[in-house]
């Protein structure tokens, strides 16, 4: 079994994973691994790529659009409120369109900013961010670590640090996750320091469904089955048999991204036997939509103190700003 990054714990991971969403029925847990990428030209695994097509083809999908937009324009607010001589660490900085039109127009807005760290999973993305980050920003102290964001040992401590956290990554982890993540980030970070996480917050059925039940999200979510077949060496799997459905369950602020088998299947992982009746639904991960004062509830048990929210035009995209202190 091979995986891109070549780290064995990540592996484990994975297998846990998917062993125990097909036997134990765990919902929800597939995130980490949507944005597989092929090991050769015939490989179907393809998750970033579909990922970034989706994002160019999808009109529809608001939510990098929107994004990037909150940063251009308030930008300046937040920054201000961070104060001068910060040092940002991103957590899945992504793609260097993602940096050009979100992490940038931030940094840019920075009093003497001081440094920037990135942590990617992907050692390919981090290299391609760190490069575009390097050219635009050329004075400032920059580095980056090919980590799991969510096993993190340690994080390098500076003055005025930033923890930064974009592209709504924050709301695909379950809601057990989440207070466990945020708590781990709080104490490996410095002492004093600032939490900025963005994420949509959009409760309107009708947009959020234009905006992921359509073709390229479909092909997109649907290819995580395609790196089950091969990172899991699935015996007679058939991964091309689901078609994707998402569900909103608006009590839970949960965009549920669902697959349904197209066909009965059975097949073999890790010596066990996976049955599948024709229809049946598999929950591979979510967007949650947490309302504003939803999302900072969550957080309280942590110790976080929030200081200010910032939305785009559409009151969609959600910056919250918080502090340790
Ligand atoms: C495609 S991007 C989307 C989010 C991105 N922050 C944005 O705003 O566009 C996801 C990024 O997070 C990284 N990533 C995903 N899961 C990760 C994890 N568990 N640890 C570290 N990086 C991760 C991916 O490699 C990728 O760079």
């Amino acid at each position: 079994m091979k995986n891109e990054t070549g780290d064995q714990k990540f592996i484990d991971q994975f297998e846990k994973d998917v062993l125990e969403f097909f036997f134990d029925k765990v919902r929800g847990n597939l995130w980490p691994y949507i944005y597989g990428t092929p090991q050769d030209a015939d490989d179907p695994v393809r998750g970033g790529i579909l990922y970034n097509e989706m994002l160019e083809g999808e009109k529809d999908y608001y939510l990098y659009k929107y994004e990037a937009q909150l940063f251009q324009s308030k930008g300046k607010d937040i920054a201000s409120l961070i104060g001068s001589n910060a040092t940002f660490i991103e957590l899945g900085p992504g793609s260097e369109q993602s940096l050009r039109l979100k992490t940038l127009p931030l940094l840019r807005a920075c009093t003497d900013l001081q440094g920037y760290v990135g942590i990617d999973i992907s050692q390919s993305f981090l290299d391609k961010g760190l490069e575009v980050v390097r050219n635009e920003l050329p004075n400032i102290e920059i580095s980056g670590m090919q980590q799991d964001f969510t096993k993190l040992k340690e994080l390098p401590e500076f003055d005025n640090q930033v923890i930064f956290f974009k592209g709504s990554t924050i709301a695909n982890l379950r809601r057990d996750e989440l207070p466990d993540f945020i708590s781990q980030i709080k104490e490996l970070a410095a002492e004093n320091h600032y939490l900025l996480l963005v994420h949509d917050c959009n409760q309107d059925e009708e947009s959020l469904m234009k905006a992921y039940h359509n073709e390229g999200m479909g092909v997109f979510m649907a290819n995580i089955m395609y790196r089950i077949h091969r990172d899991m060496n699935a015996v007679g799997m058939e991964p091309q048999a689901f078609r994707y459905s998402p569900e909103w369950d608006p009590e839970g602020h949960d965009l549920k991204h669902i697959l349904v088998a197209n066909k009965a299947q059975k097949f073999e992982i890790k010596g066990k036997t996976v049955e599948i009746a024709e229809g049946e639904k598999f929950h591979t991960l979510s967007s949650f939509k947490y309302p504003v004062k939803v999302f900072e509830e969550m957080l309280a048990p942590s110790g976080y103190k929030p200081i200010d929210v910032f939305l785009d035009d559409s009151q969609r995209l959600t910056a919250h700003l918080f502090t340790a202190s």
